[in-house]
């Protein structure tokens, strides 16, 4: 098995895997991070990993050794930021709640508000902890996406601040030191200059009078056409016009192709068309297949009808729709067979729901160096059972 994160396991690692696992390669994890820091030490300018792409706190250690901090949309991220990850932690969410905020103080070092009215809502409050620095999220209602559903910047968004509304309410905005945006979804850096050049033409007037920036996620940074030396100048001709500190929270990039999820084949049967049941789910355990919606990687298979045998690979769910795609293989799948999905480390684990009851995938850690796999994480009943009552 080598594919996406290098991980190669022998004949005696492979028999011990539990399926469905994510297969996480923290040696690739390391490559990636490696680069990030390369941007951070050619610009000066600040990486924080969003936990919404990615919260494996098990390699909080890691991540820490080249990343300052991190950066969470709810209570329970932000405990896990400050709790396991330590560093440096931004907050942002749509809005907040007074319980969410009382929480916020205790453990944030930046938090962003989605609208003035939240800013007004609580900017009392947080006059009380000077040591937090407050920001404001604007919308340069620039899209450079085509998926709407990742598409901050669409028609009548809820996030961020429009330069009409920013414009409405500039008198309150005092105590606002950082803005933040975030536009982009798996996208390069040429989609960063031109957002970047609309919030400058729109936003630009109010640089004086903050000291801070977030230029949010959706930055591919790891993926290997990703041109990093065009972020590097960007970075660096935005800071040495404005003299701003600059801050990037990707999710994705951190974790891109760094993890495998493995999963059994349980049943095969013809229907009109050849059929496989696998124990893994599209909707409980990768539903950015049906979200995104994106065909995932599998391991030695083609698009339908490339190779001599072509199967429909559903999920162990009942929900209908539960089918991960149509791919060929050169041989008829079998039960038993173990089929790796490539990229499944970020936006998996995260999302992934016991629908059904079925079980969560465990997780593994596997180093390309020292070729030791570990199972860092068992899931069973009590994980179901704990989510109800
Ligand atoms: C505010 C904000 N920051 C950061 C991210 C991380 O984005 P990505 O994982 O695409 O880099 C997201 C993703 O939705 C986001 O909404």
């Amino acid at each position: 098995m080598e594919q996406f994160g290098k991980i190669k396991l022998n004949e005696k690692q492979l028999k011990s895997l539990k399926t469905p696992c994510y297969i996480v390669n923290e040696t690739k994890l390391e490559e990636n991070l490696r680069l990030l820091k390369y941007v951070q030490d050619k610009t000066g300018c600040k990486i924080l990993l969003a936990f919404k792409g990615f919260a494996m706190w098990s390699m909080a250690k890691l991540v820490r050794k080249y990343l300052p901090g991190t950066s969470a949309s709810s209570v329970s991220e932000a405990r896990l930021g400050r709790h396991e990850f330590g560093g440096m932690l931004h907050c942002y969410a749509p809005a907040y709640s007074q319980a969410d905020i009382d929480e916020h103080v205790k453990l944030a070092d930046h938090i962003v508000f989605n609208s003035p009215g939240q800013w007004n809502n609580f900017k009392e409050q947080l006059k009380k902890y000077p040591q937090i620095k407050c920001g404001l999220r604007i919308n340069p209602e620039h899209s450079e996406t085509d998926t709407a559903i990742y598409d901050p910047s669409g028609p009548n968004s809820r996030l961020g601040t429009t330069l009409k509304n920013f414009e409405a309410n500039i008198q309150n905005l005092e105590g606002i030191s950082g803005l933040h945006f975030h536009n982009l979804c798996e996208l390069n850096s040429d989609a960063l200059e031109r957002t970047l050049a609309v919030v400058e033409e729109k936003f630009g007037f109010y640089f004086n009078k903050i000291s801070w920036i977030n230029f949010g996620g959706g930055h591919h940074i790891t993926r290997p056409d990703y041109d990093i030396e065009k972020l590097v100048n960007i970075i660096n001709n935005f800071k040495s016009k404005y003299k701003l500190d600059v801050y990037l929270e990707p999710g994705e990039a951190i974790a891109l192709n760094t993890g495998v999820l493995v999963s059994t084949v349980l049943d095969v049967f013809n229907n009109g068309m050849d059929l496989a049941i696998l124990d893994t789910s599209a909707t409980a355990h990768m539903p950015d297949v049906l979200e995104m919606p994106y065909r995932p990687y599998i391991e030695n298979a083609g698009e339908p009808e490339k190779l001599a045998h072509t199967f429909r690979l559903g999920g162990v769910t009942c929900l209908a729709g539960d089918v991960i795609g149509d791919y060929s293989f050169n041989e008829p799948v079998k039960i038993g067979d173990k089929l790796v999905f490539g990229d499944m480390a970020h936006y998996t684990m995260v999302k992934n729901t016991t629908f059904n009851g079925v079980r969560l995938p465990n997780i593994y850690k596997f180093n390309s160096q020292t070729k030791e796999l570990t199972l860092i994480k068992e899931f069973g009943y009590n994980d179901y059972k704990s989510r109800l009552s």
